[in-house]
């Protein structure tokens, strides 16, 4: 087994990174411009400066290096680079003048990774990102930032393992590439408070809430309500007063996992599931999807003891006008519904936030192939191939849909 360690780099190492920055750009066998890179690299006020530059080394041999900054005074500093590179270059230089910004203040963005062929397939690269992030973790920037080729599936996978998902695209030098982001503030939480953890549990775990919280992009947990019950029977519920029928879940179990819970962390609502709550809808999810931590107690048997209502309770919900035999099925829903619109977890993110609902609006109807199926035709507008024609079709079925369907949106 090798072994990895990483070092500062220091100006010595300036030829070192300029010929790693320019391999990662295809411009390593360019002598002239090599030699200008390693200038940019000397210096401490370029994005590429050895200041910016850790150096990966296999057995105490150099293999690879990583150039990252934060983003502040981006463009000030690349500004310096394309002035030396036209300064010497002169005719050669690259036209940098309409270039997209690749990064901004708050993220730490790795703009260079290149691993020497004789090094690669040994998990360098992977080593200097995992050190990048540790870096932008120590140092609190919110979020680590780099570009991937639109076509290079491996790299992807690679950025992918280690927590990057897709966040928009970017076109260097007329290259189509990925933004890809990893957030490094820890994720968003939700923790359910139920007597019946067993009807839960699945749920979470199946499909995209499982790969939500593989991803690290939500931690959900399950609290039983009668690990904290007191009574020696295991007991959290007992008769009301005024002799009504049914049961009523008791202030001491309940008290007792919240406040543990609240003593940990500051959530940003306690939430209690209840059928006489506000209406559950797509604006409650979308501002609960905001939230850093959650406690959704489901309710059951007759209720909970009003004082937990009136004492820790930040907020009531009702996922609809019926009543269920407890409060399980409305936080999945909640919890579904709020979990699905948190960025990165649905692959698209344009496909959340085209939702029915998020408008006001009802989706448009979809179709996958084939075209024509028994007779049954799909809008021959779809097969056009004319984006705007679609787009234009599937605004006007939106709106006679939820004209025909949910008038009561249109007026929202
Ligand atoms: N518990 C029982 N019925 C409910 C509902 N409709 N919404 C939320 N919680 C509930």
């Amino acid at each position: 087994m090798n072994n990895f360690s990483v070092r500062k780099a220091t100006i010595d190492d300036a030829a070192f990174i300029a010929r790693n920055v320019m391999e990662a750009v295809g411009h390593a066998s360019d002598e002239k411009a090599l030699k200008t890179m390693t200038r940019i690299c000397q210096r401490q006020d370029t994005l590429y400066s050895y200041t910016n530059t850790i150096i990966a080394m296999v057995d105490g041999v150099d293999a690879g290096s990583l150039t990252a900054y934060e983003g502040t005074n981006y463009r000030e500093k690349r500004q310096i680079s394309f002035s030396i590179f036209k300064e010497e270059m002169g005719d050669d230089a690259m036209d940098l003048d309409d270039m997209q910004d690749e990064t901004c203040a708050g993220e730490y963005y790795l703009d260079s990774l290149c691993v020497l062929p004789q090094f690669r397939k040994q998990g360098v690269g992977k080593y200097l990102l995992q050190q990048g992030i540790e870096y932008a973790k120590n140092q609190g920037i919110p979020h680590v930032v780099l570009a991937v080729e639109a076509q290079n599936p491996d790299a992807e996978r690679l950025y992918r393992s280690l927590g990057f998902r897709k966040a928009g695209e970017l076109f260097i030098f007329n290259g189509r590439y990925h933004r890809m982001q990893l957030d490094t503030t820890p994720p968003m939480r939700i923790d359910i408070i139920t007597v019946l953890p067993e009807m839960v549990e699945p749920f979470i775990h199946t499909s995209i809430l499982e790969r939500a919280q593989k991803r690290n992009l939500v931690e959900i947990h399950i609290h039983n309500l009668r690990d904290y019950t007191t009574d020696k029977h295991g007991r959290v519920d007992d008769y009301p007063y005024g002799g009504c029928a049914g049961m009523v879940m008791q202030c001491q179990p309940i008290d007792a996992c919240i406040s543990k819970l609240t003593s940990e962390r500051h959530y940003d609502e306690v939430i209690f599931t209840t059928p006489d709550g506000e209406q559950f809808d797509q604006p409650m999810a979308n501002s609960l999807s905001m939230a850093r931590n959650l406690i959704i107690l489901c309710g059951h048997f007759k209720g909970i003891d009003y004082r937990i209502r009136e004492h820790l309770i930040t907020k009531e919900v009702s996922i609809g006008d019926y009543v269920l035999t407890g409060g399980e099925l409305a936080a999945a829903v909640m919890t579904d519904a709020i979990v699905r619109i948190i960025p990165g977890v649905i692959g698209d993110e344009q496909s959340a936030l085209s939702d029915s609902f998020q408008d006001n609006l009802l989706a448009p109807p979809v179709y996958s192939r084939p075209a024509d199926y028994k007779g049954w035709k799909v809008p021959d507008v779809l097969l056009s191939g004319n984006e705007k024609l679609i787009r234009n079709w599937e605004m006007d079925q939106a709106m006679e849909r939820t004209q025909r369907l949910r008038p009561d949106l249109l007026k929202k």
